[in-house]
């Protein structure tokens, strides 16, 4: 089976993403540099895949570094996960968004083209489609121009992997827009692991859950929608990594650019969530109202109907499994990982 280079493969989605492949029959190879996760993180993947998966320390900045990776193992294809990620911290440092995305992508793809490896899966997001004009989402509908570094990021670097697709046309390019991923994998050994106060909403709520945080902060109750919170497509985390199995197993050696929506194509509010959070609890969870957080959009999910057609994939856990996952991952680490 390939052997894939999973890039970011000890963050969030990664981990959970390498898990699934490995379960799939495929190789991940994982290259980190450990930025914004924990080698603590490698020993939990090992123990849910049952077997050692092969580790690179390294920058996806660095040519050196991506070819020890390239030259000892034979790299089929790779998913790009490395990326910073935080909107607020975007827009206080560009500078290093656009080095660590979008040069990073770019060293990235010259790598893999020097070594003839021409398939690639990225990690778009739907921050693509700014505010919407419409909803739900297909891949239709207009990518703009975003409302911070963070996100034109991934605006650019879709751009970078069209417009090199058509120079080498022996490339897959594989764009994956992903909604607002949440949970954590079953056996609560690993899961989301912020740094600081949380500012995505389901940590958030984990982390109130717990006791870490005294009570969440509802950011605007007066939206145009029906309980006046922002909606909101979340998806279960193992949902999403099996979406990259699925658009690998579609994909892989198919040259062409391939962009799928990766949600459940239906939208929760911000009270929706805090209720199914309360009732994973078994208590109610603590909130207060508080003004709208800037550059918010009002509505944001997917028409999820395309990936189920071409990639045979579609979401499969539910709300509950979502809250339910999480708080057993933030249970059993209140702390997240600790070296
Ligand atoms: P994460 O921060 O948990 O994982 C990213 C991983 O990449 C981390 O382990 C980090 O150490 C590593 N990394 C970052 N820059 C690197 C570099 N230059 N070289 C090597 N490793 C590097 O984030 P995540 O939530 O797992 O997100 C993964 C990807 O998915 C990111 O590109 C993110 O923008 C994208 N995405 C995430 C969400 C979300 O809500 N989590 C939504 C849409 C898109
Ligand atoms: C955010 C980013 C988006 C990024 C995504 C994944 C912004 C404006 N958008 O998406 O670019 O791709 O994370 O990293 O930051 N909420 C609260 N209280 C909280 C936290 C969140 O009410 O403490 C609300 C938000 O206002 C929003 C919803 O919960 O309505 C979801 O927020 P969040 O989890 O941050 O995701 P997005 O805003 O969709």
């Amino acid at each position: 089976m390939a052997t894939i280079l999973v890039t970011g493969g000890a963050g969030y989605i990664g981990s959970h993403t390498v898990i699934e492949l490995a379960n799939a029959g495929y190789d991940p190879v994982i290259f980190d540099n450990f930025c914004n996760s924990k080698p603590a993180v490698l020993a939990r993947i090992n123990k849910i895949c049952g077997k050692n998966i092969p580790f690179v320390c390294g920058d996806i900045r660095s040519r050196e570094q991506l070819e020890q990776a390239f030259n000892n193992y034979k790299i089929d294809g790779v998913i790009n996960f490395a990326g910073l990620k935080a909107v607020g911290e975007s827009v206080k440092k560009p500078l290093e968004y656009y080095d660590n995305n979008v040069n990073g992508a770019r060293v990235l793809l010259d790598v893999m083209k020097e070594h003839k490896c021409y398939n690639f899966i990225f990690s778009s997001s739907a921050t693509v489609y700014g505010e919407p004009d419409s909803v739900p989402l297909t891949e239709e509908s207009p990518v703009k121009r975003a409302n911070c570094p963070y996100g034109q990021t991934k605006v650019d670097i879709e751009y970078m992997c069209q417009e090199l697709q058509k120079a080498v046309p022996e490339f897959s390019m594989v764009l994956l827009r992903y909604f607002n991923p949440v949970g954590a994998h079953k056996s609560g050994l690993i899961g989301e692991d912020p740094r600081g106060i949380p500012n995505n909403l389901m940590p958030y709520l984990t982390q109130v859950a717990v006791g870490r945080l005294p009570y969440l902060n509802i950011f605007g109750n007066d939206y145009p929608t029906p309980d006046g919170t922002c909606v909101r497509d979340y998806i279960h985390v193992v949902d999403l990594a099996k979406g990259h199995v699925a658009a690998l197993n579609h994909c892989l050696n198919m040259p062409g650019t391939h962009i799928y929506n990766l949600g459940t194509g239906v939208g929760y509010s911000v009270l929706d969530m805090v209720k199914a959070f309360s009732k994973a609890i078994g208590r109610e969870l603590p909130y207060r109202f508080a003004p709208r957080r800037a550059g918010d959009v009002v509505q944001c999910y997917s028409d999820a109907t395309k990936a189920k057609k071409e990639l045979g994939w579609s979401a499969t856990l539910s709300l509950d499994d979502m809250t339910a996952d999480s708080y057993n991952w933030q249970k059993n680490n209140p702390n997240g990982y600790e070296d």
